[in-house]
């Protein structure tokens, strides 16, 4: 972790600030900040936040998946200058990439979802809390004052800790629930089984204890054990229509879940497969989102979340009829790797990775991305041979 010890240049000390500076900035793309990030983490903490499910062929495919597309750039558009924001639920975004809710960031950096809430904040970008994050929705809400956070929620068994959570997230000015619906139970992590890697009894979920109204910190065992693994569409469709902000449904990737989510009140839909964590061998999030955003045809906002790693693979899922995209791994790179200027710096290395991207391609915004602009890769045997 970064902060601990005092380096030591021409026998002065090197303040931190000055040393994470160091870290980060030979780092030119998010590839980079995996590298630096893989070398800080010790190998337990690196597994589980690197890590996916089974054989992780459905991780890798997540990556890939986005170079199956290729571009096709209009000339001539007569264009100076070009922006990255974009409209979401009625508000503005620097730009349509969004923090994907990952778990116990405290295990990664000190300051936790606190400094990632503060780099997207920096970055006008919304951030995502998880229900198992590491501090409550009211501490990361006042520590990134101004900044645009949403949500997400695991439902509980006893719908009155589930109620508890949404509750505090919407008193805290959080924008939008987002419900998970890919975990009824936990994947098959192999990393950390061969690790024997655990959350460190002392890091708690505080939303969760709060909800339960346990005085002690829970594992995450137990956590995942309280969860409701039979929660259907009809308890969805409650939750949506008691909620007083939209809720969107994370974890679809079928046109038919995708119009069972719009029938019962979502307001969005995230195709996503947890980043490869939960169902290995599940259809890559590149691939499931064209029959999402035909099945939703409008009527909702569909996100795509796995694999995203450029600016590039951004313009592609808008193209292929996002709204916007979310990044997981990557944010969480840039914390492990630099606290919140890493987390920032990886931000801001996708926004001008898409910008170049709109600029290249002959569109002055996100939203100029279309079909047209796509065609499918060639088949990789026309180059190896
Ligand atoms: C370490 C880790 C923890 C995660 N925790 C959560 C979580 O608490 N809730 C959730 O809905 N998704 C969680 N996710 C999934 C992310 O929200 C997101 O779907 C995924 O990371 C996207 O893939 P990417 O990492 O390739 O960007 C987690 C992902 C990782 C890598």
């Amino acid at each position: 972790m970064l902060g601990e010890k005092p380096s030591k240049r021409d026998g002065h000390p090197t303040p931190t600030s000055t040393r994470v500076a160091s870290v980060i900035e030979d780092l030119v793309n998010v590839g980079d900040f995996a590298r630096a990030a893989e070398e800080r983490l010790e190998a337990g903490v690196r597994g589980y936040f690197f890590g996916g499910a089974g054989d992780e062929l459905t991780l890798a495919e997540n990556v890939a998946a986005w170079s199956g597309w290729r571009l096709r750039p209009r000339a001539l558009a007569g264009l100076s200058s070009w922006s990255t924001k974009a409209e979401l639920f009625g508000g503005e975004v620097s730009m349509p990439v969004l923090v994907a809710p990952v778990a116990y960031q405290a295990l990664v950096d000190p300051e936790g979802e606190a400094a990632m809430a503060r780099a997207a904040a920096a970055e006008g970008a919304v951030m995502c809390l998880s229900t198992l994050a590491t501090m409550r929705p009211g501490p990361v809400a006042e520590a990134a004052p101004g900044g645009r956070r949403w949500f997400q929620l695991y439902c509980f068994e006893d719908a009155g800790v589930t109620r508890a959570l949404v509750d505090e997230a919407v008193s805290c000015d959080y924008e939008a629930i987002v419900v998970t619906v890919d975990a009824p139970r936990g994947g098959n992590r192999e990393r950390d089984r061969r690790s024997g890697f655990e959350i460190p009894a002392e890091v708690g979920v505080p939303s969760v204890e709060a909800a339960l109204g346990s005085g002690r910190a829970v594992t995450i065992e137990e956590t995942f054990g309280l969860m409701d693994p039979a929660l259907s569409w009809s308890d969805l469709g409650e939750l949506a229509a008691g909620c007083a902000v939209p809720v969107l449904v994370k974890g679809v990737v079928t046109a038919a879940d995708a119009a069972l989510a719009v029938e019962h009140g979502a307001a969005g839909i995230v195709v996503s497969n947890h980043g490869g964590r939960q169902l290995d061998r599940c259809v890559a999030t590149a691939e499931a989102l064209p029959e999402v955003v035909e099945a939703v045809s409008g009527r909702a906002a569909v996100l795509v979340d796995g694999g995203i790693r450029r600016g590039v693979d951004v313009a592609i899922a808008l193209a292929l009829g996002a709204d916007a995209v979310l990044v997981g791994r990557p944010a969480l790179w840039g914390l492990a790797a630099g606290g919140e200027a890493g987390a920032r710096r990886v931000l801001e290395i996708l926004r001008a990775e898409l910008e170049l991207t709109l600029a290249l391609c002959g569109c002055a915004t996100p939203a100029e991305l279309s079909r047209g602009h796509l065609r499918r890769a060639p088949a990789a045997s026309v180059y190896s041979a």
